[in-house]
């Protein structure tokens, strides 16, 4: 949720700053700006909307400096506009910000009583006016930190100063920040993707921490203003996966991706020869663990529902699910025989962090399944069972929504044995059948189905349905949560026996429902409320697998049928087809896929 960047060198930074920005457009796409200092002046340039627009006003003019500051922004105070883009400047101080700054009000309040004057609506514009007044009697460490003692919220920052024209300063609670260190130049950004294209030598800046970064050297300080000691990491993936390559859309190319990136996961964690889980180092024995909590937020947390699932199944824990705003927020009873387990692809997610901290402070076992492993979450998480998805750019989480749930079930298959809830022979078979799981979702993707005639439908609705049983019920919500982030339909998730108790309501001629009832045991109950939904109008799409002849029903509008598969793994399946209807019906609609509107792709406020 909005991204930053830095540059200080010895040569101009403009194209570098704009660059960096569109790969941080995932990020926030409500605005963008630029300020850079050149001649004893600082020279912003900003623009509501997206950076190719803020590229096209750049090149009207020649912004010079060899020092700057980007942003793109995802609104939170004060709507998008030019005049509410970061930078947030002063005459002698620029600022660009990720986070909320919780008691900007007060602040604020404060700072017009001495006489500041305020342009934007924003909750940032605050910091460049403290740090205003605390430069006028404290030298810039001092400045910093009273500036930062004076802030209640989260932040991420990047400030720069027209009387200190060779730095930059980076500041972090809450909020994810990096810098980078690169041949007579140095960078900050918000996160290390924004820098790979110049440096794989990467700082992260932990909570409390401040920077300052010239061109040739970088000083990190703790709160109190201590200098520390950091260590630099060396990164190692390629810039290749950052392409959309011939593909229109991440989205697209992302969806592709998944019989690859299960392979890459499967690879990881499974060794073929001796048919065995392998989650390397796993700090916890077998009776440490009597419970199990799974916390994440959207799609992360439809990963955990389905967990829920497998667990229940498979182990005999005590399983919980929780939302992570929520979690944070409850008065919890923490268990020190509960695993918690924390799924996010960002690994940067501001409710899901707050949650995995407040375990941590509770000293509780906490366990994270990310995507991107040099995240704040998987840093600061006691274990972490990365997905090996490579990066995803797209808004709409698809690929990540796969390896979570790959790694959710490595892991439950392998507490079940551990804890001798499923025998050697049970253990073997799931594994075998793991194996399978690429090629068959590979031949889901390429099956030759009716989804783009069957957008047609959904892109003239007013509204859908999306029902399901069993692990069927949190790919619904899944299903219908992907609808509605890009082409903006209202679509609602429900378990399938849920319907007669309020939402069957709903149902009106012609309303397009999908119902997702692969052949599993809950099969026959899941048609039966097909039916129900059938008599009362709705033109229903069902999900399916191959041999569903077990039960013969009429008046059914599509039919798409998914490979046969052990039921455990019918969710990875039947969620292509809801992926593909989705990105079909935001393309016929001609929204924005890869970036959809109100949303970024990384949420790091709550
Ligand atoms: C899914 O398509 C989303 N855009 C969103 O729900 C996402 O899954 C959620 O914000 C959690 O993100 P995370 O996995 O990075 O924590």
């Amino acid at each position: 949720m909005c991204g930053i960047i830095g540059i200080t060198s010895n040569k101009p930074v403009s194209s570098s700053i704009l660059n960096s920005l569109k790969k941080l457009e995932y990020r926030g796409y409500d605005s963008a700006g630029i300020a850079t200092i050149n001649d004893g002046l600082i020279n912003e340039v900003k623009c509501q909307g997206r950076v190719d627009v803020l590229e096209k006003n750049i090149s009207q003019i020649n912004l010079l400096g060899n020092v700057g500051i980007g942003h793109v922004r995802w609104a939170t105070h004060g709507i998008p506009s030019t005049i509410n883009a970061h930078p947030h400047s002063t005459e002698r101080i620029s600022v660009v910000h990720n986070g909320i700054i919780e008691n900007s009000v007060d602040l604020k309040k404060l700072l017009i009583n001495k006489g500041h004057k305020f342009k934007s609506q924003t909750d940032t514009e605050v910091i460049v006016h403290l740090l205003v007044e605390y430069l006028k009697n404290n030298k810039l460490n001092e400045s910093i930190i009273k500036t930062l003692n004076d802030l209640d919220g989260s932040f991420a920052l990047g400030i720069i100063f027209k009387d200190m024209p060779e730095l930059i300063i980076g500041a972090r609670r809450g909020s994810p920040l990096a810098v980078g260190y690169g041949p007579n130049e140095n960078y900050l950004g918000s996160d290390s993707y924004a820098l790979k294209s110049m440096t794989n030598k990467i700082t992260y800046l932990n909570d409390g921490e401040f920077c300052i970064i010239k061109k040739k050297d970088i000083d990190f300080f703790d709160s109190k203003g201590k200098k520390v000691n950091k260590k630099i990491l060396h990164l190692s993936s390629s810039d290749q996966n950052y392409e959309k390559g011939e593909y229109k859309h991440f989205m697209a190319k992302e969806i592709d991706e998944q019989p690859i990136t299960i392979k890459n996961c499967i690879n990881e964690y499974i060794d073929k020869i001796n048919n065995e889980i392998n989650l390397h180092n796993f700090p916890w024995k077998k009776d440490e663990i009597k419970s199990i909590k799974l916390i994440g937020c959207g799609t992360a947390f439809h990963s955990c529902l389905v967990g829920k699932y497998w667990f229940e199944q498979l182990t005999n824990l005590d399983v919980q699910v929780d939302i992570a705003s929520e979690f944070r927020y409850r008065k919890n009873k923490f268990n020190e025989d509960c695993l918690y387990i924390f799924i996010s692809q960002s690994g940067e997610t501001a409710d899901t962090y707050a949650a995995l901290n407040l375990c941590n402070k509770n000293n509780m076992k906490t366990c994270s399944i990310v995507n991107v492993v040099e995240s704040s979450i998987a840093r600061d998480s006691k274990f972490v069972l990365p997905i090996h998805c490579g990066p995803e750019i797209g808004v709409a989480s698809t690929k990540a929504f796969l390896g979570q749930m790959l790694v959710i079930y490595l892991l439950c298959v392998k507490i079940s044995f551990f804890k001798g809830d499923i025998n050697k022979h049970k253990y073997i078979e799931k594994i075998k059948n793991l194996k399978l799981l690429s090629d068959l979702v590979n031949k889901t993707i390429s099956a030759e189905n009716k989804i783009q005639l069957i957008c047609n439908t959904f892109a003239d609705a007013k509204g859908s349905m999306f029902l399901g049983r069993g692990y069927s019920y949190p790919i619904a919500l899944e299903g219908a949560l992907k609808l509605k982030e890009l082409a903006y339909i209202h679509a609602e998730g429900y378990p399938a026996g849920e319907m007669k108790h309020g939402p069957l309501a709903l149902i009106e001629d012609g309303m397009p429902v999908v119902v997702i009832a692969p052949k599993d045991e809950h099969y026959k109950k899941t048609i039966s409320n097909m039916q129900e939904v059938i008599a009362r109008g709705a033109k229903v799409l069902l999900i399916t697998n191959k041999e569903d002849n077990q039960v013969v029903s009429e008046n059914i509008w599509q039919k798409i049928e998914i490979e046969n598969i052990e039921n455990d793994l019918y969710p990875f399946l039947v969620t292509i087809p809801l992926q593909k209807l989705a990105y079909y019906t935001a393309l016929k609609k001609g929204y924005d896929i890869d970036k959809p509107r109100n949303l970024a792709k990384s949420v790091t406020v709550e």
